[in-house]
């Protein structure tokens, strides 16, 4: 049997569904040395821990008390993000989407090509994107198999957990940042894939994803040999930017004049599965959207780099999704979404859904007739539903669902002790400790908090960031 490891003594707040929260209050958590949850215990007073612990014979192993105004959630799934952009969050905010890609990003991401520059970088964003509570990432690389595989390493020793692309671009790109042929793009990310698996043979924390970036930088021969590969191995997760702003959508299509949708185009490819993650997904008709229900594919929802990069305020139709059960997660988008938070992109979450509900006129040629409407336009998100994409969506939608986002025994411990006590220095936090119940708190910092309210992040078990409470 496995040994408790660890002990934790702490309200867990965390998602059932999009809809309803648990709170298990002062609850007893054992975890495996291996991160696995092996007990959790409900309602035990700060008094009877040790008894429980000496009944268990395990009083010796460590234990972690929490206070009142401090509490446990399941660590942020980040579910889109390009490692190689940490560098540059912020930049060229407002341009549109192909001329953001050719003025700032691919010369920066050409950079990747140093493999002791993506270790510094990769360094620095596994510890920045720790810091911030994201224990889960799926990563676009550079288009280098050297920097990708830097980046799989560094993950691995920094201790987060992640899906790990190369970018497959293979054209529609400036000849110094563009693979010169499909089969070039083909066997670096079959080398990649290798890499990945044998760095961590059982896929404990970082596994590896196909990563077509567009299919404008991608020719039909490397789309097609990438579904061929997603279809042979059932274990590969595919990501891909879909249907993000007007001029990508016009520009895919003029390079398709086939199809006259991308829903149609990916999936030719057999690029759309239940294992695929769809970035933005923001201009979509009631076709693709149920495409998307058919063919199982996951959101990953990039409220922040929509508002911003692209070429519009593109508000997707996330409601939607829902009410129609396609998995939806939240991606940060960092460095086209400029900031890395996952509380700011569940803040541009909420924003956003409020946008579309005071346009909802604008959005109703979208609109399946059949679909029922609350209020108005029905677009509006609750912070629970935020905090759920954030957290169990992202999981599922990632592919991680048994594993994280949510507590239960069997699960792994990835979790954030996130602390609202008001009496610290500098923490701007308002928390009322005669009347704050642990869901009013969880409101509170999904709204006001910072990472300075995160106090500690585990994955798998272990401590990766903030030291011992
Ligand atoms: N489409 C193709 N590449 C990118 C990228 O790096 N960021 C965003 N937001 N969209 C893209
Ligand atoms: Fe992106």
């Amino acid at each position: 049997m496995t040994e408790p490891s660890k002990a934790i003594h702490a309200t867990l707040i965390h998602s059932l569904s999009p809809t309803q929260l648990q709170v298990i209050p002062d609850a007893l958590i054992t975890v495996s040395s291996s991160g696995t949850i092996l007990t959790i215990q409900p309602n035990v007073p700060s008094s009877n821990i040790s008894n429980i612990l000496a009944e268990q014979k395990i009083e010796n192993i460590p234990l972690t008390k929490l206070s009142h105004g401090q509490f446990l959630i399941p660590g942020f799934v980040d579910t889109h993000n390009h490692a190689p952009q940490w560098m540059q969050r912020g930049l060229g905010q407002g341009m549109h989407i192909l001329d953001w890609l050719d003025g700032i990003t691919f010369p920066n991401e050409a950079k990747f090509e140093d493999a002791s520059h993506a270790e510094k970088v990769y360094e620095k964003l596994v510890r920045g994107m720790l810091r911030q509570g994201v224990t889960t990432a799926s990563y676009y690389g550079s288009l280098h198999g050297e920097a990708t595989r830097v980046l799989a390493s560094t993950c691995l020793k920094g201790g987060q957990r992640a899906l790990i692309g190369k970018c497959n671009m293979d054209r529609n790109s400036p000849s110094f940042y563009c693979e010169t042929s499909a089969e070039e793009s083909v066997s670096a990310t079959k080398a990649c894939i290798q890499y990945i698996r044998t760095i961590d043979p059982e896929g404990s924390l970082v596994k590896p994803v196909l990563t077509p970036r567009f299919a404008i930088s991608c020719t039909a021969q490397l789309l097609k040999s990438l579904g061929e590969m997603a279809h042979e191995d059932p274990c590969l997760a595919i990501q891909t930017h879909f249907n993000e702003a007007a001029q990508e959508i016009n520009a895919t299509l003029s390079l398709f004049p086939e199809f006259s949708n991308e829903a149609d185009l990916y999936s030719s490819f057999g690029l759309l599965t239940p294992r695929s993650i769809l970035a933005h997904c923001t201009i979509m008709t009631p076709y693709e959207i149920n495409k998307l229900q058919d063919l199982g594919c996951g959101v990953a929802h990039c409220p922040t780099a929509n508002m911003t990069v692209g070429g519009g305020f593109m508000a997707a139709p996330v409601k939607e999704f829902l009410r129609k059960g396609i998995n939806v997660g939240l991606g940060t988008d960092s460095g086209g979404g400029y900031s890395s938070s996952m509380l700011n992109a569940m803040r541009h979450s909420l924003i956003t859904s409020y946008a579309r509900e005071a346009l909802y006129p604008k959005f109703e040629s979208e609109k399946n007739e059949s679909v029922s409407k609350e209020g108005g336009g029905g677009e509006t998100l609750s912070w629970e539903e935020v905090f759920y994409m954030a957290t169990k969506g992202g999981a599922k939608v990632v592919g991680f669902e048994e594993q994280v986002g949510g507590f239960a025994v069997g699960m792994e411990f990835d979790a954030l002790v996130i602390d609202m006590r008001d009496e610290r220095e500098g923490v701007n936090v308002p928390l009322d400790e005669e009347s704050d119940s642990a869901e009013r708190m969880l409101e509170k910092f999904v709204m006001t908090g910072d990472d300075r309210n995160i106090a500690q992040v585990y994955v798998k078990g272990k401590l990766v960031h903030g030291s011992d409470i």
